[in-house]
């Protein structure tokens, strides 16, 4: 089977910064309650000006830019999000526009909420095995900020705005597996992104407990399932990184799994939970920070609205 390899990495976070305090001005909630259940400090929320699409060019652009391949070598590029600009066209669409992407390859946006990332990088995988092309685009981005009900403290204190990309290679004898899955349930729910005819909004409602039961049962089950695809222990990977939506729940999986707690990585204490955005945000900032290294192996877990959840095992290699 063909696999796919990082061979680059991009981000671009909205310029407003709202802190755990900024949302107390709004909501009766405070900084102490937030931190505790979430490990939030703060998050980023577009600004005027800002939007989805503006924070896909950006992150996209940085990747490709890092990548050292020429636009024109692009084979597939996908965006993941469940909050676009428009529903059509795609941000895919405009992002190949704006980028000059090539015009004869599969541009488009796919929802699989905060699991989205990875469907999107599996998606590129098959697309580019079946053209014969060797790189792949694929973007996380979110607005979650502009679908957030500001009077409902159980959910406007978790999440945030931001984008992450990765420029993929596709070859033959990659350390690369995948598993995607998901089960029809409402338990996070967003009706519709639009103002309806009677200028009501609607805004994501989520049954948090069961969200948080999912969530610590879809990380062990989805190492499991791609531990029966191939034969790797914890002490093979050099990280992972799980979707970011709230570091009780990482913390919840180390213990049942008794694994180190130094190879999780965690950045919602300032990202907040950016859905589809969030893999992809985590290992920009890890490869800028330099804690990846040509080589190394890596664990990917998604687990989401949908619900959805998914599991990669991949190499970072840069170019
Ligand atoms: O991408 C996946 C996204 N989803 C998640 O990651 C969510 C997973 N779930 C969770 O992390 C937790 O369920 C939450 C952090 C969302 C909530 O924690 P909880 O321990 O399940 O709290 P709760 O909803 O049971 O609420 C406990 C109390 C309630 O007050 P009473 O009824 O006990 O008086 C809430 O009204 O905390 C109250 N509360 C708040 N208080 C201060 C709820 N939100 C807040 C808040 N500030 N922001």
């Amino acid at each position: 089977m063909s696999g796919i390899k990082i061979i680059s990495t991009g981000r671009a976070l909205p310029s407003k910064s709202v802190t755990n305090d900024d949302l107390a001005q709004i909501v009766d909630t405070s900084d102490e309650w937030i931190f505790t259940r979430t490990g939030i400090h703060s998050r980023y929320f577009c600004a005027e000006g800002e939007s989805a699409l503006t924070l896909a060019i950006k992150a996209a652009d940085n990747a490709l830019s890092a990548s050292k391949i020429t636009k024109d070598d692009i084979g597939c590029c996908i965006v993941a999000t469940l909050s676009a600009d428009y529903a059509t066209p795609s941000l895919a669409c405009l992002v190949q526009t704006e980028l000059g992407l090539p015009e004869d390859i599969p541009v488009f946006d796919l929802n699989a909420a905060c699991s989205g990332f990875i469907y999107a990088m599996e998606t590129a995988r098959s697309l580019l095995t079946c053209s014969g092309k060797k790189y792949g685009l694929v973007i996380g981005v979110e607005q979650l900020s502009k679908i957030l009900d500001m009077n409902d403290r159980g959910t406007c204190v978790l999440f945030g705005d931001g984008a992450g990309a990765a420029v993929i290679e596709c070859d033959d004898d990659l350390f690369y597996e995948s598993v995607l899955g998901a089960k029809g349930g409402k338990e996070i729910c967003c009706p519709g992104v639009n103002e309806g005819a009677n200028g009501s909004k609607s805004y994501v409602s989520m049954d948090g407990k069961a969200v948080f039961r999912f969530a610590t049962s879809a990380i062990p089950k989805c190492i499991e399932m791609l531990h029966e695809k191939v034969d790797f222990t914890l002490d093979d990977i050099d990280h992972v990184v799980c979707h970011q939506a709230n570091s009780r729940i990482i913390d919840h999986v180390i213990k049942k799994l008794k694994a180190d707690p130094a190879k999780f990585y965690k950045d919602m204490d300032h990202l907040g939970n950016t859905s589809a955005a969030s893999i992809a945000l985590a290992l920009s900032e890890m490869d800028d920070d330099g804690l990846l290294q040509n080589g190394q192996k890596l664990l990917l877990v998604g687990f989401g609205s949908g619900l959805t959840w998914a599991g990669m095992l991949i190499t970072y290699d840069k170019k």
